[in-house]
């Protein structure tokens, strides 16, 4: 994946490929962050959102002028030190106009490669200490990246917005952030200076059920009390899968958790 994200789903779809259907008129995914399932799914065509407007700035200018981008962030990464570093990160969040360049190559080089943000919207994740595989990237994975992006429309909204283009036969698939109960968890939660709370999990699963008549729909999220109490076992199927997350750069960090599946075809 391009980006590094918190939650990435890579690992699902390495595991647990055979969940996800063969066959679909479009593909939605509203909460898209690094994209690991679409990426690798390649789907025919997709609706790609996120609320997140300077990741999915950045997938835009990756689908219409890879070679740009790349020559950019290559640019930085080869003058990589901490001082470029926190002055591209000033720049950042100083400047009106997002850039692509700098938001990609904060990522790649930010501490555990999270991107969270403060209040203020100001992404805050200070450098990172490793020196290598910042960027294994090269300018055929970028054509190909982009080449992927052909066919999808990229929106930066709220899932509420995203849904709204769900038509009979299509494959949506939610990966919402955890909510969880515990502050420890807060940072891992937080990437646009919004936590999304319990409420939009309410929201999320009412719509679910509004179009589970029309689409197939795969849901996706930390298996703990309550998640699954607004799916009824009548009409969907659950799976409850072991992953280890990492939570914080530190050992203690790392936990098994249970990521539940909740889907209905
Ligand atoms: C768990 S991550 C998705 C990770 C993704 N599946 C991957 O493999 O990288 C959740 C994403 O939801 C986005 N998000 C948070 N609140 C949202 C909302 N209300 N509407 C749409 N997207 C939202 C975040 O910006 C984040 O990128």
């Amino acid at each position: 994946m391009i980006v590094k994200w918190a939650g990435g789903k890579n690992w699902l779809y390495k595991k647990h490929k055979s969940i996800f259907p063969d066959s679909y008129n479009n593909y939605i995914e509203p909460f898209f962050g690094g994209g690991s399932i679409f990426f690798n799914m390649f789907p025919k065509k997709a609706y790609l959102s996120d609320v997140n407007e300077k990741l999915i700035n950045l997938y835009i200018d990756l689908k219409n002028d890879p070679e740009s981008l790349f020559q950019g962030v290559n640019r930085l990464i080869e003058s990589h030190s901490d001082e470029q570093y926190y002055a591209v990160r000033d720049k950042f969040n100083n400047s009106k106009s997002t850039s692509s360049v700098y938001f990609l190559y904060l990522n790649r080089t930010c501490f555990n490669g999270i991107y969270r943000e403060n209040r203020k919207g100001e992404f805050n994740v200070p450098v990172g200490r490793r020196k290598s595989s910042y960027f294994p990237f090269t300018m055929k994975d970028f054509l190909q990246l982009s080449f992927q992006l052909k066919n999808t429309n990229l929106q930066n909204c709220d899932f509420r917005e995203a849904l709204k283009t769900a038509k009979k036969g299509d494959f949506i698939y939610l990966d919402p952030p955890y909510i969880e109960f515990e502050k420890e968890y807060d940072s891992f939660r937080r990437y646009n200076g919004v936590v999304f709370s319990k409420s939009d999990l309410e929201e999320l699963a009412l719509e679910a059920n509004r179009l589970k008549g029309k689409c197939k729909i795969l849901i996706s999220n930390f298996d703990q009390r309550g998640v699954k109490d607004y799916f009824t076992e009548k009409e969907w199927k659950f799976k409850s899968i072991k992953q280890m997350t990492y939570l914080s750069g530190k050992k203690e960090g790392r936990k098994y958790m249970n990521e539940a599946l909740i889907y209905n075809y």
